[in-house]
């Protein structure tokens, strides 16, 4: 007989009935250290005192309205993102997935308005993920993802990860955007280098091409600055957000240029709850703190410290892990044992990681953790790769 919950997911038994900080607390009482954060949504770790004032304090007054009204909340959260980044303009979402089908749209609709309706190609990138919507799925484009589900919304194609030349080779007349996350998360903690995000932004200045970026997962200050392709010197046109932005309230958003919106006019898109007053609400508190100088320089300190301790920790079991990758607090860890034992290994040691692909399991904690509960990470890390010994 099918569950009562549709059987989509592959559960682990873990029943967490509490969050603290860096802290999940399962129904038995045991405490879990969380290098997980919900896959990089909770940005501020769990029960963050602000977060839960800024929640409760706007459940009290409006919950909801519909976007037929002007909501305040959601006016103050884009003026903040917009202040704090290269955007002029924000359009609010629930989820990531929800973001890719406005930067489709959004892209679509702006090469269409140019008069110039065959740029309706987009290109994307092997390793990537972008959501489990048909936009999302068809921008991935991989058999896992796609596979049973068509006909595949059409207009993608698919490159290999990281390789400028077929990149070039791939651009004609109908390439009206370039959809990639800076790093990427599903695909195993891969970040393209700075040198190549600045050739994909000549690329598309030369080409008259969007260049649209998936910071769901790498965006928010995970990476030690407030969006990832600052590290680059480079922005984007687009550029979907979702994940910690709502510190585990679900919210979303698309950030773009005036030039890149300048389509989507009244009417052309809209969402029931995308930036209601209380996600928005929290969304600020979120963005308070994630976007403050101090805070980045923080998470930069805390990145650098948990790189340095994680490669002594590949360094100790060559046998189960072979290297160190990503950016900021958003790490992994390359397996020589399959990821799935080494994630297993990790929860019977209380500490929570997240596998990817290419044998990868990622450390996306908290961005406020503290050095302490680094170092006990890396013991726990440790005491699970003597268990596999
Ligand atoms: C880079 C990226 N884009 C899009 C998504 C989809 O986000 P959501 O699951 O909120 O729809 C994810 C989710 O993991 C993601 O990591």
């Amino acid at each position: 007989m099918i569950p009562s919950v549709l059987p989509t997911y592959s559960r682990a038994p873990l029943s967490f009935v509490k969050g603290e900080g860096s802290w999940l607390i399962e129904a038995d009482g045991r405490r879990f250290l969380d290098l997980g954060a919900g896959i990089a949504v909770n940005a501020l770790g769990h029960a963050h005192p602000a977060l839960v004032a800024a929640l409760t304090d706007q459940a009290g007054k409006l919950w909801h309205v519909s976007n037929l009204y002007t909501i305040p909340q959601q006016q103050a959260l884009a003026d903040k993102l917009v202040d704090a980044s290269f955007a002029d303009t924000v359009f609010f979402t629930n989820s990531g997935t929800e973001s890719c089908e406005l930067a489709v749209k959004m892209a679509r609709k702006y090469w269409y308005d140019k008069d110039q309706p065959e740029k309706t190609d987009i290109i994307t990138f092997e390793g990537s993920f972008h959501g489990r919507s048909s936009a999302g799925i068809a921008a991935a484009g991989s058999e896992k993802m796609t596979k049973g589900f068509g006909p595949i919304l059409p207009g993608f194609i698919h490159l290999p990860w990281d390789d400028m030349a077929a990149l070039e080779a791939a651009i004609t007349d109908t390439v009206g955007a370039i959809l990639i996350e800076p790093v990427q998360g599903e695909g195993g903690i891969r970040p393209l280098p700075d040198a190549d995000m600045k050739a994909l932004r000549t690329l598309c200045d030369d080409n008259d091409i969007l260049l649209i970026l998936d910071e769901v997962q790498c965006g928010m200050g995970r990476t030690g600055r407030l969006f990832a392709h600052e590290w680059a010197g480079i922005t984007p046109d687009i550029m979907m957000v979702a994940k910690g932005i709502g510190g585990g309230f679900p919210l979303g958003a698309v950030l773009a240029t005036e030039e890149a919106a300048s389509g989507m006019t009244a009417g052309t898109h809209g969402s029931t709850y995308g930036g209601n007053p209380l996600a928005c609400a929290v969304g600020s508190a979120v963005m308070d703190i994630v976007s403050d100088e101090a805070f980045l320089d923080g998470v930069r300190a805390r990145s650098g410290h948990f790189r340095q301790k994680l490669e002594g920790l590949v360094a100790a079991h060559p046998d189960i892990f072979d290297s160190v990758r990503g950016s900021g607090l958003m790490l992994g860890l390359k397996c020589k044992r399959t990821n799935i034992d080494v994630v297993k290994a990790g929860y019977d040691n209380l500490v929570i990681t997240v596998p990817a692909a290419d044998n990868v399991i990622r450390l996306l904690p908290p961005l406020n953790l503290s050095e302490e509960e680094i170092d006990e990470a890396i013991n726990r890390l440790d005491r699970a790769a003597q268990s596999l010994t």
